[in-house]
């Protein structure tokens, strides 16, 4: 998907979106809760509308959060405009090698499943450009055991003109492996009010 692709849809659908959920999911809270991860310099990838990014920022992180569709970027900006310690930013996640700050924890949620998989190295070498040694990462992306996939390496929504690519539980360790101690890999479950939840994979992670 390109850039425009993701403006256009956002211009389209707006916070109607499948992924724009109103909230954060329970994962996401008791993770924070359990302080896997403190309140520290932080980095969302693909922020969308913003709610993670607000979540955090609630519970005393600093967040940076950027996204490449301007029109997100707006919707997130209104909603949240009252939140402190939370920025917005237009930035394309391919362009994070460019930054000179470093974060010590980063996180996207569903972005590597939209990624072609001959282009997956390159996010995650933009990624590690910008974690501090020791930081935390955060990934959680469609998994391939999900019913919608049926095993398929790919699957194409036209209404949206995108392209998810679901992912196996041992492709985390081949894709960060190197980079990255894996702590966890493990299932969750999101989606909609009222609509199926779909089956993803977390994996935690900490830069060697
Ligand atoms: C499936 S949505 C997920 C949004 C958000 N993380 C959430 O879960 O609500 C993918 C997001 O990635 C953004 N995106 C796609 N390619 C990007 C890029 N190269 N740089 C920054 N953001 C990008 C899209 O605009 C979109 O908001």
């Amino acid at each position: 998907m390109t850039e425009h692709t993701y403006e256009k849809i956002y211009r389209e659908f707006g916070k109607n979106l499948p992924w724009c959920l109103e909230g954060v999911p329970k994962f996401f809270k008791s993770l924070i809760e359990s302080k896997w991860v403190k309140p520290c310099k932080t980095l969302d990838m693909g922020c969308g509308i913003g709610d993670y990014a607000n979540y955090l920022a609630l519970n005393g992180f600093e967040v940076l959060a950027v996204d490449i569709s301007e029109t997100a970027i707006d919707l997130a900006k209104k909603k949240y405009t009252s939140t402190k310690n939370l920025q917005f930013k237009i930035y394309d996640i391919f362009k994070l090698k460019d930054v000179k700050e470093k974060y010590d924890f980063v996180y996207e949620i569903s972005i590597l499943h939209n990624i072609e998989p001959k282009k997956r190295a390159e996010y995650i070498k933009n990624i590690c450009s910008v974690l501090n040694k020791g930081g935390k990462l955060l990934v959680c992306s469609f998994s391939k055991d999900d019913l919608l996939f049926q095993g398929k390496e790919s699957l194409y929504f036209p209404d949206l003109d995108n392209t998810v690519y679901p992912l196996e539980k041992y492709d985390f360790q081949k894709l960060f492996g190197e980079y990255f101690k894996i702590e966890k890999v493990e299932k969750v479950y999101m989606g909609r009010k009222g609509k199926r939840k779909r089956e993803r994979w977390l994996c935690l992670m900490e830069k060697k």
